[in-house]
């Protein structure tokens, strides 16, 4: 508590600064009514405006995940999918689930030519599509918390589409560097380059197809995008390559309203994502075996501290694999057992604080002896709060533009297991729970969370990150919590991740200290850096000072949070 009296009088000198900023200092963004933090900045200003009328917390993030679709099109999408995780005010919750489902052409053999697994199928290619959610469950949120029209939720990003906007220096790299991945797709070119030539930065991008699109969704709802000229766009572009969705597989759409996920982690009441996300259930179990030792006292980065995480990242990321998929097609998960904190303290024992463990593709019990997603946090002034990921699977997803309709197709079928029986050493993961099958949601490690303290919102966080969201989320948790970061100082702290299969510790880049890396190679592990790890959008309220704390992750560079 010391650390966060501490900051509260370092709040109210401070106060001054309500608009955005993206990284930099090691303190946070401060506002004291309400705050979007997102991967853009202009995304996430069109959130805050919608908070500054009044709007409530699902508005901001709908309008938001909009304007995402347009000006963040390597992961913002109307083509994708992902998760809400909604608390209100009073405490309750609610899990929107708009994963992608597999059309009803779809079967566990399906990424196998002539027998062998064939890795372009499943991730590049118009079967790799998955019929998309977004549109859906954005609209699902908005009908039970909306305060505001649709239309004024949908209508920035029309005028950004339409108007186009400014590319940053980044933007103009990331489209660049994707453009010789979209040859193949003449309508990607022309959505996403000069006639062929790459944007520079300063130049300004804009998307008409993508505006009518948007157009018709501000008009009509779903209906603007599941039937009708969107709908037959879409069917047509599959039919003339091969891919299996039809207009039947998007009329059928339909998003979930889940319970969420529940746990605790010393007196903190955590609520995050239920199933097709792995999400939820692996960072409640993964913090139940690590609420057993004194983190703190190890002190953060500690050689002891990294390997107790790692091995409980090994065990949750290999209880995934072996129990989790789809819930409406794997009735006896044993969610219950896994999440509590019995099972958690069983694992803890296996665990040699001395010695590493071992990976395999077969090791579930222990020891008897890459890509592009989209995190943004909403609070509003009422203490709602949104957590909301989305992804097409990798950056750009599949890179097909429907022609006509101006958007990217996702290629979240690429998160289904690969084959039956396929788990290797490397990676490939071939358990039952998550093999596709007609209408499956392919499982997924989005993990939008909510932490409350004392049945009051605490904090709001998630990241993008394929298998190491994760770890990114319960690294931001354990910064807080344990470690007595602000917010800011949270995101920006270096991570790792270990995810049961490849069996190796992969560290950010001098994130570790050579004496760490030489204490851990002792203990046994199998050490791998890597460039950067997430992109975690997080918010946390100042419970004394009731002032709502933002850090938009600097591994982003065009992330901001925008108070008011
Ligand atoms: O749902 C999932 O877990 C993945 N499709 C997310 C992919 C992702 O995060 C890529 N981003 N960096």
């Amino acid at each position: 508590m010391q650390w966060i009296r501490t900051r509260a009088i370092a709040v109210a000198v401070a106060l001054a600064l309500f608009v955005a900023t993206a990284g930099g200092s090691s303190e946070p963004t401060r506002a004291r009514r309400g705050m979007v933090v997102a991967s853009d900045g202009q995304a996430a200003e069109v959130g805050r405006e919608v908070l500054r009328a009044g709007g409530s917390a699902v508005d901001a993030a709908v309008a938001t995940a909009f304007a995402l679709a347009v000006t963040w099109p390597a992961a913002g999408n109307i083509g994708g999918g992902g998760f809400l995780v909604h608390r209100g005010a009073d405490g309750s919750a609610a899990a929107y689930d708009f994963r992608e489902t597999a059309p009803a052409a779809a079967s566990p053999e399906m990424f196998l030519a002539g027998g062998v697994y064939d890795a372009a199928r499943h991730h590049d290619s118009h079967v790799a599509v998955g019929v998309p959610g977004t549109v859906a469950g954005l609209h699902r949120a908005w009908i039970d918390h909306g305060r505001l029209p649709w239309r004024r939720l949908v209508e920035p990003a029309v005028a950004l589409a339409r108007d186009g906007f400014v590319l940053t220096h980044s933007r103009a790299a990331s489209l660049a560097a994707v453009l010789p991945r979209m040859a193949r797709y003449p309508a990607s070119v022309a959505a996403f380059s000069n006639a062929g030539a790459p944007y520079a930065a300063g130049e300004r991008l804009r998307q008409p197809e993508l505006a009518g699109t948007l157009e018709r969704i501000a008009a009509e709802g779903p209906d603007g995008f599941y039937r009708g000229r969107t709908a037959s766009l879409v069917a047509q572009e599959m039919a003339e390559h091969g891919g299996l969705i039809t207009e039947a597989d998007l009329a059928a759409y339909e998003p979930r309203v889940r319970e969420p996920i529940r746990g605790t982690y010393r007196g903190y009441e955590i609520v995050s994502m239920p199933p097709p996300s792995s999400g939820g259930i692996t960072l409640v179990q993964m913090l139940n075996v690590l609420e057993g030792y004194d983190l703190r006292a190890a002190g953060y980065g500690s050689a002891v501290n990294v390997h107790r995480i790692a091995e409980a990242m090994r065990r949750g990321f290999a209880d995934r694999a072996r129990h989790l998929g789809d819930s409406d097609f794997n009735p006896a998960m044993p969610v219950l057992r896994l999440t509590s904190k019995e099972y958690a303290a069983g694992l803890r024992a296996t665990i040699d604080p001395d010695r590493a463990s071992r990976s395999g593709p077969d090791t579930f019990e222990w020891p008897a002896t890459g890509n592009e997603t989209t995190h943004l946090s909403v609070v509003d002034s009422d203490r709602n709060a949104v957590a909301l990921t989305t992804t097409l699977e990798q950056s750009y997803g599949s890179r097909i533009v429907v022609p006509g309709a101006g958007f990217l197709l996702n290629n979240e079928m690429g998160d289904f297991n690969a084959a039956p029986g396929l788990t290797t050493a490397t990676g490939l993961i071939g358990t039952p729970p998550n093999l596709a099958e007609p209408g499956k949601r392919m499982l997924s490690s989005m993990t939008p969370t909510i932490v409350a303290k004392e049945g009051r919102l605490f904090m709001v966080t998630g990241s993008p990150g394929g298998r190491t969201i994760i770890n990114t989320v319960l690294h931001t948790i354990l910064n807080v919590v344990d470690f007595g970061m602000n917010v800011h100082e949270a995101v920006n702290a270096p991570r790792f991740h270990h995810q049961w299969l490849p069996d190796e510790l992969r560290y950010e880049r001098h994130g570790l200290s050579p004496d760490t890396l030489a204490l851990l190679a002792a203990r046994g592990h199998t050490l791998a850096a890597r460039a950067s790890q997430g992109a975690a959008h997080a918010i946390v309220l100042d419970p004394e000072a009731d002032v709502l704390e933002g850090g938009a992750d600097p591994r982003r560079a065009d992330a901001a949070a925008a108070g008011y």
